[in-house]
């Protein structure tokens, strides 16, 4: 009887881990992609963002990453399959591409 009661238990541990939301794996992707987190480059919701500010010949200059809410589906797709300057490489799946365009289009993020 114990046995059974410990076997439920655990079960219903196990299913409550599973239930999280789609928009909850695609911000924990997003900050978390198997690499530095997207957000600390482009903003917790894709706003854009200064990196770092520095001088060069005595002139102020910004490192800036832009805002990434607002491309097409296929130019958010070749952005990550390329190489940048300052951007790194990742190795995304195409789900992990999709999910992450989701999060950074969603009108929830708003
Ligand atoms: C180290 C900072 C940094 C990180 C981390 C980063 N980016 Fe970027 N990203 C940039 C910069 C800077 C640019 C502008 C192009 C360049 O110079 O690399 C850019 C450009 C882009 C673009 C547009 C490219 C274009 O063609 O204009 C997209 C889309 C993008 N990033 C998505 C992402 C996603 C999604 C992640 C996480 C998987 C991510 N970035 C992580 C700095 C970063």
């Amino acid at each position: 009887m114990k046995f059974f009661a410990c076997m439920l238990l655990c079960l219903s541990s196990l299913l409550a881990e599973d239930f999280i939301t789609k928009m909850e794996y695609a911000k924990m992707l997003y900050s978390n992609p198997r690499g530095i987190g997207c957000n600390q480059c482009h903003g917790e919701k894709g706003e854009g963002l200064v990196i770092a500010r520095y001088k060069e010949k005595g002139k102020q200059k910004e490192l800036k990453a832009p805002a990434i809410t607002n491309f097409t589906k296929e130019n958010f797709f070749k952005a990550l399959d390329k190489s940048h300057s300052v951007m790194p490489k990742y190795f995304l799946t195409k789900n992990e591409i999709e999910i992450l365009y989701f999060y950074v289009t969603s009108e929830v993020n708003r």
